[in-house]
């Protein structure tokens, strides 16, 4: 069972505390937990009944309304020195970020009002079964989203996360986004845990090209083997590319602190990670104006936007951080 993978991770044992800058070549850890093969774990989110997926296999959290106030920002600054703290005494840094990171870019979310499923079944756009059925209309969808991106550019939230990478020796940033706004933004160790949306997949040979610019043909065609093209996302349904759910796993399960960054820690297994990190000793950090499942368990929660909260803890990092 899936659900194995994610809680057989022992809690261990804490080393002394170090400089982030210091650890550079930290010997890596025993990491129990964190070397299990991903290729059970299947993206699914609350879609995955509809689409008839054996959901027990890897749901391991679906919440849609957890009912808690946070009162906003009361404590930011106090707030945001303890994370800036547990930051500069952390070997290991981990990030996870949702849709809400690139908000304030002008990306539109998934669930929220004016977000990419209102009034839209996912299943008509962002499965195989919706692309085997009518591959121009989802490309359609994905031209569209691909169009209103070229606009967009990355925020201060994604840049001050490029520069905690600067900062931290071992940092690792997954993203559920497909955006690409974290590598415009400088990020290096990034993990796509869905894929890219500017990449093109060949449904028949697999071969990926990164298109110059949005195809004007109503359904992309394949250099090598004229096959259609897919857009490089990972569909409801899907596997997570097993290299980057093994890479995230491992983040995760070494990982000091863990920020969790503009995200509804709805889709799987994506919203596990935060358990991966903590339940291996990590202090998780959520990021997030609005409550989410992941809220009641998060070793602190800034409820404030991403392009306020991270900057600031950037800056509230020691100067020899
Ligand atoms: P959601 O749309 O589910 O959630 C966005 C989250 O961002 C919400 O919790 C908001 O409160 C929060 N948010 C909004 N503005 C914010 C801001 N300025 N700063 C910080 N947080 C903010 O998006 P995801 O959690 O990313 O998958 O969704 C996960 C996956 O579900 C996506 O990758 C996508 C979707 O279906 C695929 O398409 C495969």
């Amino acid at each position: 069972m899936a659900t194995q993978a994610w809680t057989m991770a022992p809690a261990r044992e804490r080393k002394p505390n170090r400089d982030c800058k210091g650890a550079d070549n930290a010997p890596s850890r025993d990491r129990k937990g964190a070397d299990q093969s991903a290729s059970r774990f299947r993206i699914l989110g609350e879609f995955a009944g509809l689409i008839g997926l054996p959901t027990s296999e890897f749901v391991l959290c679906l919440s849609s309304n957890t009912g808690i106030i946070i009162s906003m920002s009361d404590n930011f600054a106090q707030n945001v020195k303890q994370v800036a703290d547990w930051l500069h005494r952390a070997d290991r840094v981990a990030v996870m970020t949702g849709a809400g990171v690139s908000a304030e870019s002008g990306v539109a979310t998934f669930r929220e009002a004016g977000g990419l499923w209102e009034g839209r079944r996912a299943e008509e756009v962002a499965t195989p079964e919706a692309f085997r059925a009518d591959p121009e209309s989802v490309w359609r969808f994905y031209k569209l989203r691909r169009t209103g991106l070229l606009e967009c550019r990355p925020n201060p939230a994604h840049e001050a996360l490029a520069e905690l990478e600067r900062i931290c020796a071992n940092f690792c940033l997954i993203t559920q986004n497909v955006d690409d706004l974290h590598r415009q933004a400088g990020s290096q160790n990034l993990i796509e845990l869905h894929g890219n949306i500017w990449i093109d997949r060949c449904w028949d040979c697999d071969r990926q090209e990164r298109p110059e610019q949005v195809s004007e043909e109503p359904i992309p065609r394949c250099s090598a083997c004229g096959g259609m093209m897919r857009p490089g996302v990972v569909w409801f349904g899907e596997m997570l590319p097993p290299e980057a759910i093994d890479g995230a796993q491992s983040a995760a399960a070494q990982a000091d602190v863990m920020l969790v960054v503009g995200t509804s820690s709805l889709v799987q297994p994506a919203a596990s990670l935060a358990m991966v990190a903590q339940q291996n000793g990590a202090k998780v950090v959520e990021i997030n104006p609005e409550a989410t499942p992941l809220t009641h368990s998060a070793d602190l929660v800034i409820a404030e936007k991403a392009g306020i909260a991270v900057p600031a803890v950037l800056e509230a990092l020691p100067s020899e951080s």
